[in-house]
């Protein structure tokens, strides 16, 4: 893992062994440099530093660290940038610039190296040494959300035969060991035994029953009521009876992005010592197909007693979430969060670059759009309208979890719309479809696979609300 040290003075006067990274002005390229001194210099130019926004200055951050990983840098030395260069990250001050800057070299530091026999074949920053550094606490906050969005990766990038539902709940557990973070696992008899007849449906098809995992942090006043956050915790999808088409499936062990995203944005609002309450749910089943499956067109229960009729058994997600929804109420929430990789239209509505925000609270929402910006994890407004909850009444059960007539229409809103059915009615609920945002995409500037996404989106949430 990449460690970063800080230092006092300049760049110029690091140590030789580290590269220094000399970021200038002028048309976007770079080139390595040995100087007289016997010195390695990464001359970076970035276009006019004026033009850097947010967003860019995230990019940037990135492609530094990935231009000196591919060139096997091991030690890598530079100076935190300041808002009087970059005028126009101003408006989110020079701690935001610290913390977005070490957050974003651990991320794009990551590779998934699990599975290599040869690990140390591939050449990862070890260190990087932050020069001027103005505010040590900021910084260290920055490390703490950086790493553990690469926990939230590891997780999400296991294969699904290697993170079943028992050990999704298990390697939870074991995360939360030594922080204030209390973990109580349901088990697949428990699961029965709280009504948490959906989830059961879901996974009871395969050889690893569900579990529901319940995270609670209370680093708040005692009267104050929590957040709850609930992730989709799909180990694996194929997508049960009504299966995936191959092409469609391998990266189906990454369903469970949500899931691990949410836990990990709870582990760190305890490292970071938040004074806030916030309790985490998350579903836990894996959507096989075996005689034991749901079938489409069953009719099964849920946790709030609704009856759904399961057109599509693909439509897993909304029906684990369900459940979770309802069992939400029971804290008193101030607001409800959901976190899904839940339809492939969301991908087709927004390209890989956002996801999507629903709800029943256009403040909520423009709050997440908001911290969505200022975090790197983006997200966009789709509308939710009682026109969109309509046709999923026309069921001979109370809901259905896909349109009547297997319409492809409005994809991503079809999802938001039958878990509205199910948020507890009166409490700010928004719903956050992921899919967009589960793989890296070439413009992340990140390692292929799990992008760890919204754990800074959540971790700010949590932070301000
Ligand atoms: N997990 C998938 C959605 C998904 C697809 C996420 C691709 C990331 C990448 C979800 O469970 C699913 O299968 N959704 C269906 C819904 C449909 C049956 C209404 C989909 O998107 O096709
Ligand atoms: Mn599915
Ligand atoms: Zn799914």
């Amino acid at each position: 893992m990449m460690k970063i040290t800080t230092s006092n003075k300049k760049v110029a006067e690091a140590p030789k062994k580290y590269t220094r990274l000399v970021l200038t002005e002028g048309k976007l390229g770079h080139r390595f440099v040995e100087t007289a001194e016997g010195v390695t210099e990464l001359r970076f130019k970035m276009g006019k530093a004026a033009d850097i926004t947010p967003r860019k200055f995230i990019a940037l951050v990135r492609d530094i660290a990935r231009t000196a990983q591919s060139h096997k840098i091991e030690f890598l030395t530079l100076d935190v940038p300041t808002i009087k260069e970059f005028t126009k990250l101003s408006d989110y001050g020079q701690e935001w610039v610290t913390a977005t800057l070490v957050e974003n070299l651990i991320i794009a530091g990551y590779e998934f190296l699990k599975y290599k026999t040869k690990p140390e074949s591939k050449t990862l920053i070890k260190e990087v040494l932050v020069c001027g550094v103005l505010n040590k606490k900021t910084l260290d906050q920055g490390i703490i959300i950086g790493e553990h969005v690469n926990i939230a990766r590891d997780i999400a990038n296991t294969p699904g035969d290697d993170l079943t539902p028992k050990i999704f709940g298990e390697t939870i557990q074991k995360l939360a060991k030594g922080t204030k973070v209390k973990v109580t696992v349901f088990d697949d008899k428990r699961v029965r035994k709280e009504g948490l007849h959906a989830l059961w449906a879901v996974g009871k098809g395969a050889d690893d029953l569900p579990c529901f995992i319940i995270m609670e942090y209370r680093g708040g006043k005692s009267t104050e009521k929590p957040v709850v956050l609930i992730g989709k915790g799909v180990t694996y999808d194929t997508g049960g009876l009504n299966m995936k088409p191959s092409g469609s499936m391998h990266e189906m062990h990454m369903d469970m992005s949500g899931g691990s995203s949410v836990a990990l944005s709870v582990l760190t609002a305890a490292k970071l010592g938040l004074k806030k309450n916030v309790v985490a749910l998350i579903p836990v089943a894996e959507n096989a197909v075996s005689e034991k499956s749901m079938r489409a067109g069953d009719i099964i229960n849920s946790h709030s007693g609704k009856t759904i009729e399961v057109l599509h058994t693909d439509a897993e997600g909304r029906l684990i979430l369900a459940d979770a929804l309802s069992y939400a109420k029971r804290y008193e929430p101030r607001a409800i969060i959901d976190v899904a990789t839940l339809t492939g239209a969301s991908m087709v509505a927004l390209g890989q670059v956002a996801s999507a925000v629903m709800g029943t609270n256009d403040k909520l929402a423009e709050t997440l759009k908001t911290l969505g910006e200022e975090s790197g994890d983006y997200v966009w407004p789709l509308p939710l309208w009682d026109e969109h909850r309509a046709p999923l009444k026309q069921t001979r059960a109370d809901v259905i979890n896909i349109h009547p007539n297997f319409s492809k229409f409005g994809g991503a809103i079809e999802g938001g719309a039958f878990l509205s059915f199910f948020a507890p009615k009166g409490i700010p609920w928004a719903h956050l479809d992921i899919a967009p945002r589960m793989d890296a995409a070439a413009h992340d500037k990140l390692a292929k696979g799990s992008t760890g996404e919204p754990l800074r989106l959540l971790v700010k949430f949590i932070e301000k609300f």
